[in-house]
């Protein structure tokens, strides 16, 4: 059992490390000598492709914030409405869906009961769909039009990591092939799967300087709830950093929109009261960082205790931050494959600080095969 754990005490230490494979493996092989991307198991002709006028993705728990994050991406790259839907909810709806709009799953295990039913429903009312899976021959694929595998290997412990960056970066993926399928846009392509092929070794990096993070989770062992807060892609990072914590830790945890904390949140906020801030690239369009910056103002005048991720060069976030904690530069899109990581770093670390089991937390399973 060591050895499978490749030398780290739980697997979701070896998964959290293992993430610059996991999305290099996940890059790999997609393109052919002329840089054009190849993706041969869609199951639909471009012509198809060309007829798509909206993507519903359906996917639950850490799948479905990868498919929040992938929604930013797609409709900015390739003008295309795109939904994000818990399978569940989208099972039970009465969605508008025909033989025009594309419905992609997002699941690691690809045996997810409620994603399932969605997918097969999904083909009953005439969808496309797309599998969007890190398991070979699991029934969601086998079940989809088409198939885009993450190659994010073997996810073992209950709670997701590594399959999540290996998610976003397929759905990336995806959205590219329909920037080239639909538009052309050649050297638009090439230039986001080049600023990709970068962000193995920036995660490393990223690993590399978890010591305060780990420092700081230790130090917050008793903390009783923790607010996360980011904008945009940041948002879906927010949630998945506060699904991480009610899951390893069985800390109350809640992820929020940065731009609604004055609609409500903001009340949450006493002396004393952690929160993580996920704050976008200060090169943001629509002065975004600004924004952030000026919440992470406002609840450290009510006494919060800001814990701030931010980009390396970020210096407006110092005078506001108990804690910076630094990624490396990136563009705006693709900063949730490493916004992410210390909040998995952290996540684990409070979860051992407790003395929990952070492979197997209580009460979850890893695929949740009923509905
Ligand atoms: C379970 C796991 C989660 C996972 C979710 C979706 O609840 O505990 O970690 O995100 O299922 O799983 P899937 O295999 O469909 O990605």
């Amino acid at each position: 059992a060591a050895a499978e754990k490749g030398g780290y005490d739980t697997f979701m230490e070896k998964e959290i490390n293992d993430q610059p494979h996991a999305v290099a493996d996940t890059l790999l092989g997609r393109t052919d000598e002329r840089g054009h991307l190849v993706l041969d198991e869609m199951g639909m002709s471009e012509e198809d492709l060309r007829a798509i006028t909206k993507i519903v993705i359906v996917a639950c728990g850490t799948a479905a914030y990868a498919g929040m994050v992938a929604k930013y991406a797609i409709e900015r790259w390739a003008r295309i409405p795109v939904e994000v839907e818990l399978a569940h909810e989208f099972r039970y709806r009465d969605p508008v869906i025909d033989e025009q709009t594309l419905v992609v799953s997002i699941s690691q295990s690809g045996e997810t009961m409620d994603t399932l039913m969605a997918v097969r429903h999904a083909k009953d009312l005439g969808a496309r769909t797309i599998s969007i899976c890190n398991t070979h021959g699991s029934t969601i694929p086998r079940e989809s039009d088409g198939v885009l595998y993450t190659h994010a290997g073997p996810e073992i412990a209950v709670a997701s990591t590594k399959a999540f960056l290996a998610q976003i970066t397929a759905s990336y993926i995806l959205g590219l092939y329909l920037v080239q399928v639909r538009e052309g846009n050649e050297e638009g392509v090439a230039e986001v799967m080049s600023e990709l092929q970068a962000i193995p070794d920036k995660i490393q990096q990223v690993l590399d300087g978890m010591d305060r993070v780990k420092e700081i989770a230790r130090f917050m062992a008793d903390t009783r709830a923790v607010l996360f807060l980011g904008r945009h892609v940041g948002y879906p990072v927010a949630m998945e950093g506060a699904l991480k914590l009610k899951e390893l830790a069985y800390i109350h945890a809640e992820g929020f929109a940065a731009g609604e904390l004055k609609h409500g949140p903001i009340a949450l906020i006493e002396p004393g009261q952690p929160v993580f801030i996920v704050v976008p690239s200060p090169d943001s369009e629509h002065g975004l960082h600004g924004k952030v910056v000026s919440n992470i103002q406002e609840i450290r005048a009510r006494g919060a205790r800001t814990l701030v991720i931010a980009e390396e060069g970020d210096e407006d976030v110092v005078p506001f931050a108990d804690e910076v904690i630094r990624i490396p530069r990136s563009p705006a899109l693709l900063a949730p494959l490493l916004s992410v990581v210390p909040l998995q770093v952290f996540a684990l670390e409070l979860s051992t600080a407790k003395g929990l089991d952070v492979d197997q937390p209580r009460n979850l399973a890893k695929s949740v095969t009923v509905e």
